[in-house]
Order: structure tokens, then C-alpha cells, then sequence
């Protein structure tokens, strides 16, 4: 018999124990989760708007998701790639249907479906008469992941420091900047990969300008143009895929986070001949695509396409920019140097050090749970459902935290 643990404290005090230590966590074991609210151990409650560093899409214990477990339960989890199984194809038809795109490649994270665009594009190039290419072109300040291909990717030097030697066939664009990308073409170059919103770098979003000068570098050398839509595919901006807004339509694009409502599921969406680069024996997973995960995505692109909640997205997040305006620009003029976002990822990039005393406070004074992403930028990535009254009570206690710092 497990002897379980009573309190909030008892589980830090033994996570602190046994736990690896990579993650810097806040105090809050969290034991269950309502719509936007979760609960700890000692049944505080907080409004929740990290869900799950964008994962929570539908919010905690959706209706719909709890439905699809228990079914999942007496059917079916597993079955591997030998077979098929419907859930992934009801996905892949869901995703082709409501997209540019014409075929669906599963993985398990937002990494592991860059692994997959990283391989398809060098296979692609291969494939087109070109050997010497396998360089893909990423943006400074970008995530891709923590693999070493796709930690690579990543335009950030934190993220590579202790690692090197590093995986050859990464270079450094300025985000937003078409001539600095320009100026890294060359012959060896296969593709060019970036987030159509920065979200871990500091929720920055694309110029249209910059992702059709993409698209056309592309189309005039033949390389692939990627995207990571890993944090804001799957409904997060108030469209399903991010890039929808800007009429730009890439070769591939991955997606993971909200796609399984908290089940790991990741998918690399493709067109043209991208579709169909990676042939049975170059690419493949165990779990990738198994029933388990894609029931869930089933239910989750269900629930998001057909009951409002990207509508609600994009709506709800168009009023909560509109509030962090009113009154927190207003309030703290000096501490803000911007707003921006996308839907239902936003941040406000402040002119000081670090956010984190905000987050703090948040948490502390008004059981309001957000983040801080790249030093100094507080990022609100809640789930799709929040409602107005739900983003006043966070600019209220974004509000209170600021001027009891004196900001
Ligand atoms: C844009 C982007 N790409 C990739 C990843 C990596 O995804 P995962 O943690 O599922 O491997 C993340 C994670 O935050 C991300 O935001």
C-alpha cells in the first residue's frame, strides 16, 4: 500500500527529495482542475492562466475529455503503427479539412514533431537532386525544443550552453528581419523554420511582411518553409493554426501542446511534396498517433472547431489586450514598455529586470497563477474558454501586484 501524502507541504517537501532537480517549481502541489481553476493539495484555489504552459486548451476536466477517457478505458490505448486505428485518422482528416495541409505525421511532443520537420526537410532536399543541403535557417530568440537537434534550433545561447559538441546544420536569423535571413542563404540551406508567434522568446508575433518574404525565399529556391506552431497551433491565437491569420501558407508546420488537452500528442502537418518525403523506414515512433492520444485530439479539435471555444479565443483575448490598455498601461506607465499578442497568448514586456516579482505577487496576494517568459515579459497563455470577468480578475491582480512593487 502506497501511503499517500496529507498536505501541499508533504508533497514539496518529498518532490524537493526525489524529484530531478531541472525545474524551478512554485509552492503549489496541484491535486485537481475545474474549467480555469485548479486546486492544491490543501484545496486552495487559483485561477489558472499558465494552463499548462499552453496546454489546457479546453481548461481542467472538460466534460468532453473526461467522456472520451472512460470510453477510451474499455476500448482501446494502445495498438502501434502495424495497424490503424480511427481516432488518428478521424485527426489527420480534421486537420487536412480545416487547413492548407494534406497529410498528418504523429509524434509525442513539440520537439519530437521538430526532429520530424528538421529530417523531412533534409530528405526533401536529398530527394530534389540536392545533397550538399541539410542547413536549416531558424530565428534568434526562438524555441524548438530540448532535444539536441532541436535544442540546436533554438536561437538561444542558454539553451545550448553545457551541450556543445552541438549537431551541425543551424543558423541565426533576426526574427522579423527578412534581409538577415537573406544574407544566411546559401546553397547549403534546406529550409527555413520559425514560430509564427515567438512564444517562449517572449510572445512576439510575426509581420506579415516578414512571413511572406519567407514564403517567396522559399518558393524561389525550393527549400521548405516551417513552421513551429508547437504553443500557438491548435486554437491558441483564435484561429486553429496561427498562420491562418496571415494568409502564408508553409510546407509543414508542427503542433503539440493543446492538441491532447494534456495527453502528450504532436503532429507534423504537411503539403505538396513535403507530404510525402518521409517513406516507411526513415521516420516512425512507437507511440506516435496510438488511439489513447489521438481520441483525445479528436474530442479537442471537436470541441474547439464546433462549440465556439476559438471563437471565444480570439474574442476574450482581443478584450483582455483591450483591458491590459485601460488599465495597466494606464496605471504603470513606466513600468510597461509593451502589450502584445495573439488570441489567447499575450504578454506584456516590462521595462524592468524580471517579471517574476509580479508573478509572485500574483500568486501570493490574489491566487492568480501567470508566468514569466525571457527574463522580462509576463505571458498569460490560459485556457481557450476563460471568459471576460476571468482576464479582469488577472488585470486586477497584475494591477495590485504593480503597485505594491512601487511600478
Ligand atoms: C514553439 C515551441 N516549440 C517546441 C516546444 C517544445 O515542445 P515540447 O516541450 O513538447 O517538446 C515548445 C515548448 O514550449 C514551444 O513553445
Amino acid at each position: 500500500m502506497i501511503e499517500k501524502f496529507k498536505t501541499n507541504a508533504e508533497v514539496i517537501e518529498n518532490g524537493d527529495k526525489y524529484l530531478y532537480p531541472n525545474h524551478i517549481r512554485m509552492p503549489i502541489s496541484m491535486e485537481r482542475g475545474e474549467g480555469v481553476w485548479v486546486f492544491d493539495k490543501d484545496g486552495n484555489k487559483y485561477l489558472d492562466f499558465v494552463g499548462g504552459i499552453a496546454v489546457n486548451g479546453l481548461g481542467h476536466c472538460h466534460p468532453r475529455i473526461q467522456q472520451c477517457l472512460r470510453e477510451r478505458a474499455e476500448t482501446i490505448l494502445h495498438c502501434s503503427n502495424y495497424f490503424y486505428n480511427e481516432p488518428a485518422v478521424q485527426v489527420a482528416k480534421m486537420l487536412v479539412e480545416n487547413s492548407c495541409f494534406e497529410r498528418v505525421l504523429y509524434a509525442n511532443s513539440g520537439a519530437e514533431a521538430n526532429e520530424g520537420q528538421i529530417k523531412l526537410a533534409r530528405k526533401y532536399a536529398k530527394d530534389h537532386g540536392h545533397p550538399e543541403r541539410y542547413v536549416v535557417i531558424t530565428m534568434k530568440n526562438s524555441f524548438h525544443g530540448r532535444t539536441l537537434a532541436t535544442c540546436t534550433a533554438t536561437g538561444q545561447y542558454g539553451v545550448h550552453r553545457y551541450f556543445e559538441p552541438l549537431p551541425t546544420g543551424f543558423r541565426y536569423a533576426e526574427f522579423n528581419n527578412l534581409e538577415s535571413v537573406k544574407m544566411l542563404l546559401d546553397e547549403y540551406v534546406c529550409a527555413i523554420l520559425t514560430e509564427p508567434v515567438q512564444g517562449e522568446g517572449g510572445v512576439r508575433p510575426a509581420s506579415k511582411e516578414f512571413l511572406q518574404g519567407l514564403r517567396e525565399l522559399c518558393d524561389e529556391r525550393d527549400i521548405l518553409l516551417m513552421f513551429d506552431e508547437v504553443q500557438v497551433g491548435s486554437g491558441r491565437t483564435g484561429k486553429l493554426f496561427a498562420h491562418q491569420h496571415y494568409g502564408v501558407e508553409p510546407d509543414t508546420c508542427s503542433m503539440a501542446k493543446a492538441l491532447g488537452s494534456g495527453v502528450p500528442i504532436a503532429a507534423v502537418c504537411a503539403r505538396g511534396e513535403a507530404a510525402h518525403t518521409l517513406t516507411p523506414g526513415t521516420h516512425g515512433s512507437t507511440f506516435a498517433g496510438g488511439p489513447l492520444a489521438c481520441a483525445l485530439a479528436e474530442t479537442t479539435l471537436d470541441v474547439m472547431l464546433h462549440e465556439g471555444v476559438i471563437e471565444q479565443a480570439a474574442r476574450v483575448g482581443e478584450y483582455f489586450r483591450g483591458q491590459m490598455h485601460a488599465v495597466l498601461e494606464k496605471n504603470h506607465p513606466d513600468a510597461i514598455k509593451e502589450i502584445r499578442g495573439l488570441g489567447q497568448i499575450n504578454g506584456i514586456e516590462l521595462n524592468k529586470e524580471s517579471g517574476q516579482p509580479v508573478v509572485d505577487l500574483c500568486y501570493k496576494d490574489s491566487s492568480v497563477l501567470i508566468n514569466n517568459t525571457n527574463g522580462n515579459v509576463l505571458r498569460f497563455i490560459p485556457p481557450l474558454i476563460t471568459t471576460e470577468e476571468e482576464c479582469d480578475m488577472v488585470i486586477e491582480a497584475v494591477d495590485k501586484a504593480m503597485t505594491k512593487l512601487g511600478w
